[in-house]
C-alpha cells in the first residue's frame, strides 16, 4: 500500500501527524503533499518542527485566495501529483479547502479516498467548512469517524456502514504524545502566569472575524471575562484576526488581555493544560480542552462537536459580550471530571491498519 496524504493548514498538520507517524512505523510508503494554504511561519513551518515531522515531499504553494480559486488550484495541482506518484489511497482530514481539493483530485483520478474525521456536522450551511465536510464524506471510499455520534450521522445520511470505521480522533494521539513535554513551571514563569489562574483565547473563524459586530462582541466578552472573573487572558490570534482588528481600529484592553502571535504547538498545549478556561471559536480546541479537563467557552452559535457539550466540558456562548461572561462564569465553577469522549490515543495506528484491510477487500 502506498499512501498519499494531502494537507494545508495548521490543524491538519497536527491531526494528520499521527497518521504520517503510523505509516512510518509500519513501513508503509507515504507521500506528504502540502497545499500551502497556510504559509505563515507560525501556522506552518513552526508546527512541522514542533511535531518533529519531516517537511512535506511536495508543496503546491496555493496561498490565500478566494475559495473557488483555492479549491480549483489545489484540485488541478494534486491531480498532477497523483498521476505522477500513483498512490493506492489518498487521505485527507477534516473540512478545509485543502481537504476538499485533495478529495476531488482523488475522485477525478479514480484513486480510493479516505476521510479522517468524517461525519461531523454543524448543520450550518453558511460555514464553508460544513459544505466542505459534507462533500468529502459523500465521495470518500473509507470514512474514519472519530466518535459514535459521527458514525451514526453518516449512517443516517445513507453512507455504507462497511466503509465506516470508528477510529477515535487523532488529536488525542498527539495530546498524549506531547503532554508534559514542556516544563510547566518554567513556561508559566516565562509568561508571568499562575496555574489555573488565567484563561486562553483564540478567534479566527470567518463568520466571527469578517463580521464587525460579532468580532467586537467577542473581544468585549473576552475582556469582561478577564476583569469579572479576575483571570488574565492570553489571546493567541490568527494573522487574519490581527489584520481585521487593526483595520477596524479596535482597542484591546492590554491590562487584562495579552495578545500574542500563534504559539508553537507544544508551548500552546502546555499553557492550555494549565489554563482555568479556554475561550475559542476553533473546532479542534473544543476537543483538546475537553481532553485536557479545561472548560471551554465556545464563541459560536453552533458546533459540530456536540460530544464536548454532552459531557459538560463546553457551552455555546455565541458572540455577545454578556452571554460570553455568563457562560464563562458557569463553566469556571463546574467540576472538571468529565470523561473524554474523543478516543483512546491509538487513532493513527488504527487508521493505517484499517486502510490496509479496506484496500484489500
Ligand atoms: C482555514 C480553514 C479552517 C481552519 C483554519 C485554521 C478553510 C475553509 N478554513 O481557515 O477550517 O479552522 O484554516 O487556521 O479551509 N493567513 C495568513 N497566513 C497564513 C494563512 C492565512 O496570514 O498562513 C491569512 C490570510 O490573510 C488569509 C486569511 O488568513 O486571507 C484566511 O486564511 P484561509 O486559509 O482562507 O482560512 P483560515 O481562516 O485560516
Amino acid at each position: 500500500m502506498k499512501v498519499m496524504t494531502v494537507l494545508g493548514t495548521r490543524p491538519e498538520i497536527i491531526k494528520m501527524s499521527p497518521v504520517v507517524r503510523a505509516c512510518r512505523e509500519a513501513g508503509v510508503p507515504h507521500v506528504l503533499v502540502h497545499t500551502g494554504q497556510h504559509y505563515s511561519y507560525e501556522l506552518d513551518e513552526a508546527i512541522f518542527r514542533d511535531l518533529e515531522l519531516a517537511p512535506a515531499d511536495v508543496n503546491l504553494h496555493i496561498g490565500s485566495r478566494p475559495d473557488g480559486d483555492q479549491i480549483r488550484g489545489i484540485l488541478a495541482k494534486t491531480v498532477a501529483i497523483i498521476e505522477r506518484e500513483r498512490p493506492d489511497v489518498v487521505v485527507v482530514q477534516g473540512d478545509t479547502n485543502s481537504a476538499l481539493g485533495g478529495a476531488l483530485a482523488a475522485v477525478k483520478t479514480a484513486t480510493p479516498l479516505a476521510h479522517v474525521e468524517a461525519g461531523l456536522r454543524s448543520y450550518d450551511r453558511t460555514m464553508p467548512e460544513e459544505i466542505n465536510r459534507r462533500q468529502i464524506d459523500h465521495v470518500a471510499d473509507f470514512l474514519f469517524a472519530p466518535t459514535r455520534i459521527a458514525r451514526d450521522t453518516l449512517l443516517t445520511e445513507g453512507v455504507d456502514g462497511t466503509s465506516i470505521v470508528m477510529s477515535g480522533n487523532t488529536v488525542v494521539d498527539e495530546l498524549e504524545r506531547l503532554q508534559g513535554d514542556v516544563p510547566d513551571s518554567e513556561l508559566l514563569a516565562k509568561h508571568g502566569l499562575r496555574r489555573r489562574r488565567f484563561a486562553l483565547a483564540t478567534v479566527h473563524r470567518r463568520e466571527n472575524v469578517e463580521n464587525e459586530e460579532r468580532l467586537r462582541g467577542i473581544l468585549a466578552g473576552i475582556a469582561s471575562t478577564a476583569i469579572e472573573l479576575e483571570l488574565p487572558v492570553v489571546a493567541a490570534l490568527h494573522p487574519r484576526t490581527v489584520k481585521k482588528i487593526d483595520e477596524l481600529g479596535i482597542a484591546i484592553d492590554a491590562k487584562h488581555v495579552r495578545v500574542v502571535p500563534p504559539l508553537g504547538y507544544r508551548e500552546f498545549l502546555a499553557l492550555h493544560a494549565n489554563a482555568a478556561l479556554m475561550l475559542t471559536d476553533s473546532g479542534g480546541l473544543q476537543e483538546e480542552a475537553c481532553c485536557l479537563g479545561v472548560p471551554c467557552v465556545t464563541l459560536r452559535d453552533n458546533t459540530e462537536r456536540p460530544e464536548s457539550i454532552a459531557v459538560g466540558a463546553s457551552t455555546l456562548a455565541g458572540a455577545r459580550e454578556r452571554a460570553i461572561v455568563e457562560r464563562a462564569r458557569e463553566l469556571y465553577d463546574r467540576p472538571r471530571t468529565w470523561p473524554n469522549p474523543f478516543g483512546d490515543g491509538h487513532a493513527g495506528r488504527r487508521i493505517v491498519e484499517q486502510l490496509e484491510r479496506l484496500l484489500a477487500r
